[in-house]
């Protein structure tokens, strides 16, 4: 036998009507924000990655799928979704439009991260991307929209975490001001740090290993260090996120993990998972030099990424799903060749008109047959015999109250229809 391969799952049962469900929900939702949605390439050339990303940061020096083509080309399965909609923003000269892009996108990432509940090598993410204004109030539009999305969702205890980074000179005077407090306590820190000091300091403050440590807690704030202009935008998105109505806590320890954030970073997590470090549903933030630092124009970005498996692992704990079963409408039952006939035209004429259903491909008797329509949960079923067909009649039972009743023929999608 042939095992998956650590850190990748199988959506099936149960967990994929609730998977489907949530797809509904965000498309339905991106829809009404008005987002268009983009596929782009699960592999991208290496390079985009390290560009963007960013060499200094954990998933390019330690996470990525990497391997050359048969063209002898550095590939890289994708690690997150937003290097991959800049890159086809600038490769298709969107910008040359006036326009603001809003995108979003659904689809597979790929890190090699240690496997743990929360944490997998291949997952899902959903994700917006916004380009081309840097207007504080789509700030928070994105936001409150990763907020709303998870609200819709039925999850209640939501808390957003919100910082800001500042422009380039606030992030210059706060990296400064890190290497010169991490400096003498260098060798308390782990072996990674004593890297991220040199290459991007700010890494420090998210390190995984060190997390507890107190040196981390009490480091220099971000916010401590942002010029009279970030600290306005900051305020802002904040006045705006108010009139949202959105609640959030400013946390100055949210820095996030990739290299190309600058001014509003932001994560979401759920105060009803306590597993402290995989309970972030999702983050985002403001990427103001990246679309230039891809060779586009100096423009502006903001976006946010949910992971798709840690919201449906949170949703299935919630009673509003744990009772979540698949069932079907109706299941048609025959017995002869004539009847079989019969049935592929009313199973066909249900289906057509949306009505979910399912039939006997197995020849089973009609014991088994009642045996399957159990199984599949089926709340109607239609039993054929030559008897009554021939008189232009069709039995339908209502599995629930066993009642059971003779209809025409002619009639029975329309009486199915009007029962459901
Ligand atoms: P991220 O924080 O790296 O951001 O990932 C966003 C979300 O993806 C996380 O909060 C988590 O829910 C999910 N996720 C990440 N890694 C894993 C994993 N190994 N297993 C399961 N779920 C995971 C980004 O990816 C940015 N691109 C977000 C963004 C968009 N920023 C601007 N625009």
């Amino acid at each position: 036998m042939i095992a998956k391969p650590k850190g990748t799952i199988d959506i099936k049962g149960n967990d994929s009507i609730i998977w489907e469900y949530v797809n509904h929900v965000i498309s339905n939702m991106m829809n009404s924000y008005n987002y268009e949605f983009i596929r782009t390439p699960i592999f991208e050339m290496s390079e985009l990655f390290h560009r963007s990303v960013g060499e200094s940061s954990d998933i390019v020096r330690k996470e990525t799928y990497d391997f050359k083509d048969k063209g002898d080309r550095l590939i890289t399965l994708r690690p997150e979704g937003t290097a991959g909609v800049v890159r086809s923003y600038i490769e298709n000269k969107e910008y040359v439009l006036p326009d603001v892009k809003k995108y979003y996108y659904n689809g597979t990432m790929y890190r090699y991260e240690r496997p743990q509940s929360g944490r997998l090598r291949e997952f899902t993410q959903f994700g917006v991307e916004v380009l081309g204004s840097n207007d504080p109030i789509v700030d928070a539009e994105v936001i409150s929209l990763q907020y709303r999305i998870l609200e819709s969702l039925g999850i209640e205890n939501l808390q957003i975490n919100i910082n800001s980074l500042g422009n380039n000179e606030s992030r210059n005077n706060y990296r400064e001001a890190l290497v010169n407090y991490f400096k003498p306590h260098i060798n308390e820190l782990c072996d990674d740090c004593k890297e991220r000091i040199k290459t991007n300091p700010l890494r420090i403050l998210d390190c995984k290993v060190d997390a507890d440590s107190s040196i981390l807690k009490n480091a220099p704030k971000t916010i401590d260090y942002l010029n009279s202009e970030s600290k306005k935008r900051f305020e802002e998105v904040l006045k705006y996120l108010d009139y949202l109505e959105i609640d959030y806590e400013v946390n100055p320890n949210i820095v996030r993990g990739l290299d190309y954030y600058d001014h509003t970073v932001f994560e979401i997590v759920s105060l009803d998972n306590d597993d402290s470090k995989n309970n972030v549903l999702g983050g985002g933030g403001r990427y103001n030099k990246l679309i230039k630092e891809l060779d586009g124009p100096d423009s502006y970005g903001i976006g946010f990424a949910c992971g798709i498996d840690r919201i449906v692992s949170l949703l299935k704990e919630m009673e509003l799903y744990k009772n979540i079963k698949r069932e079907i409408d109706v299941y048609v039952m025959y017995v002869s060749e004539e009847e079989k006939l019969y049935s592929l035209n009313i199973v066909q004429n249900l289906r057509l008109n949306g009505v979910v259903c399912e039939t006997d491909n197995l020849n089973k008797g009609l014991k088994g047959q009642f045996k399957v329509a159990d199984r599949l949960n089926a709340k109607y079923l239609i039993i054929l015999n030559n008897e009554d067909l021939q008189k232009g009649l069709v039995t339908v039972k209502d599995n629930a109250t066993k009642e059971e009743e003779k209809i025409d023929i002619d009639e029975i999608t329309e009486y199915i229809i009007g029962s459901l």
